[in-house]
């Protein structure tokens, strides 16, 4: 599997430079995990941060939205042989899917699939391996809780389902109330289902994103970061 690293390097404050002065030999391998609904900024936020930290960004719902393209195509699809590589663009056995796996279709059927046992072990095993070594941020629902307990800094973002789902309505040019009404549904699925449903970590950091600026999310998660890597953690 490809993913997408970023080499970038951008200041946002002085702490954060700390951050870039991390070096291989000194440091461990950081995972920062954030984990919440669909319209929360998940995406946005997460990429940015890597970004910024010049960690490796997975985006572990695309997993679930690629092994749903394929099972729409393909009832039967084996899911070892699947070859789902998250670079600039997210490609499924070579094929460029980016936009494929955005449809209001494959959407719905994320969902229902990241509810099987033997979906989850699947991608819980190859997101495991990702991060087993290197800097990350991973996002998804259960990242904090299930695929790495471990990380060094948890995030869980919520923002208020009306205005989750006016942030998709505008990426999207979609219906509000029809968005709206697919959101309460998946959120019921994923908050509920028996396996790894989305619930905060314990120990995550919450934030409610709801009245704040993605610069201003991207801004609070890289200085917990750079307090987490300077052994800080969470204030
Ligand atoms: O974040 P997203 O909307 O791209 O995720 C698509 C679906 O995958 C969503 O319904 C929840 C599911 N998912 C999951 O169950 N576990 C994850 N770690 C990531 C996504």
């Amino acid at each position: 599997m490809r993913l997408l690293r970023f080499h970038t390097r951008t200041s946002l404050t002085t702490s954060l430079r700390c951050a870039e002065f991390r070096h291989p030999a000194t440091f461990s391998p950081m995972i920062v995990a954030i984990d919440g609904p669909a319209g929360a900024g998940k995406s946005t936020v997460a990429r940015a941060v890597a970004q910024t930290l010049s960690f490796t960004y997975l985006d572990t719902g695309a997993m679930y939205r690629c092994v749903a393209l394929a099972r729409m195509r393909d009832a039967d699809c084996d899911l070892d042989s699947l070859k789902i590589e998250l670079d600039d663009a997210i490609t499924l056995n070579g094929e460029d899917v980016s936009d494929a796996i955005r449809t209001p279709e494959v959407t719905e059927l994320a969902s229902q699939v990241a509810a099987e046992a033997s979906v989850r072990a699947a991608m819980a095993t190859r997101q495991a391996a990702l991060l087993a070594s290197g800097d990350w941020v991973a996002e998804g629902r259960d990242i904090g809780t299930v695929i790495a307990p471990h990380a060094e800094l948890k995030i869980f973002l919520t923002a208020d389902p009306q205005e989750r789902a006016r942030r998709r309505a505008e990426q999207t040019g979609r219906d509000l109330s029809e968005i709206l009404a697919e959101q309460q549904d998946r959120d019921r699925r994923d908050g509920e289902r028996s396996l790894s449903p989305l619930v905060a970590a314990g120990d995550a950091v919450q934030l409610d994103t709801t009245t704040l600026s993605a610069d201003e999310v991207i801004r609070q998660i890289a200085e917990l970061a750079a307090a987490a890597i300077n052994g800080g953690g969470p204030q």
